[in-house]
């Protein structure tokens, strides 16, 4: 690991910044991140040469814009957060020599273009890995009730998971995840062992196999 640490007064001007833009997207915008940046320090450790300083504030800046997504979907929400992250940094006099890796790290994390560096493989990592396991059950879940579908259909996303839907599309990402880090995949692999059990058993009670 490389580092450094970020002034104490300019981390907590990040802080700042990053809960009031993510309060923009509702209850469950702040928490995800907040768990991305755990899993981002606990991937530092399992792979070598992460310049910890800019891992940190890439996954806790890496989703600010995201709410433009909810006014218009054609936006990607990676650029734009890698836009804001960077006009804010230079507000408080970030160390420029790092400006981009923080931005770049942001700017790929929406599976546009491919990582470059270290710190960039592994917030796209930590991002994907916070759609898997039991979180990932839990999220799956939240977003169905956000487009008012039932556990029935919900199933049948699993099922057949496609983008057309916020629940589809999260099926997809369980199923098919894509990680550039290999801590990252036994991780996964492990979290959606329980997943794939989840489904089976509600497959189960809903057509009353388990009785
Ligand atoms: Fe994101
Ligand atoms: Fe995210």
């Amino acid at each position: 690991m490389r580092g450094g640490s970020v002034d104490p007064a300019q981390r907590d001007a990040v802080e700042r910044y990053v809960k009031e833009q993510m309060a923009k997207l509702g209850l469950h915008g702040l928490p995800h991140v907040k768990r991305v940046q755990r899993l981002c320090m606990w991937l530092s450790k399992r792979v070598k040469g992460v310049d910890l300083m800019v891992v940190d504030l890439a996954a806790l800046l890496h989703d600010v814009g995201k709410y433009v997504e909810k006014d218009n979907d054609e936006l990607d929400h990676g650029k734009v957060s890698a836009d804001m992250a960077e006009v804010f940094l230079k507000s408080v006099g970030f160390d420029e020599a790092r400006l981009d890796a923080v931005c770049h790290a942001i700017r790929v994390h929406t599976h546009g273009e491919p990582p470059r560096s270290v710190e960039a493989k592994i917030l796209h990592d930590a991002d994907v890995l916070d759609k898997m396991g039991a979180i990932g059950i839990a999220t799956l879940f939240i977003k169905a009730c956000l487009i008012d579908t039932t556990i029935e259909d919900a199933v049948g996303f699993w099922r057949s998971p496609s983008r057309d839907t916020f629940v589809g599309l999260h099926a997809l990402w369980v199923q098919k995840p894509h990680f550039y880090t290999r801590p990252a995949g036994n991780l996964a692999k492990r979290r959606n062992d329980l997943v794939y059990a989840f489904f089976k058993q509600l497959e189960q009670e809903l057509e009353l196999k388990d009785t």
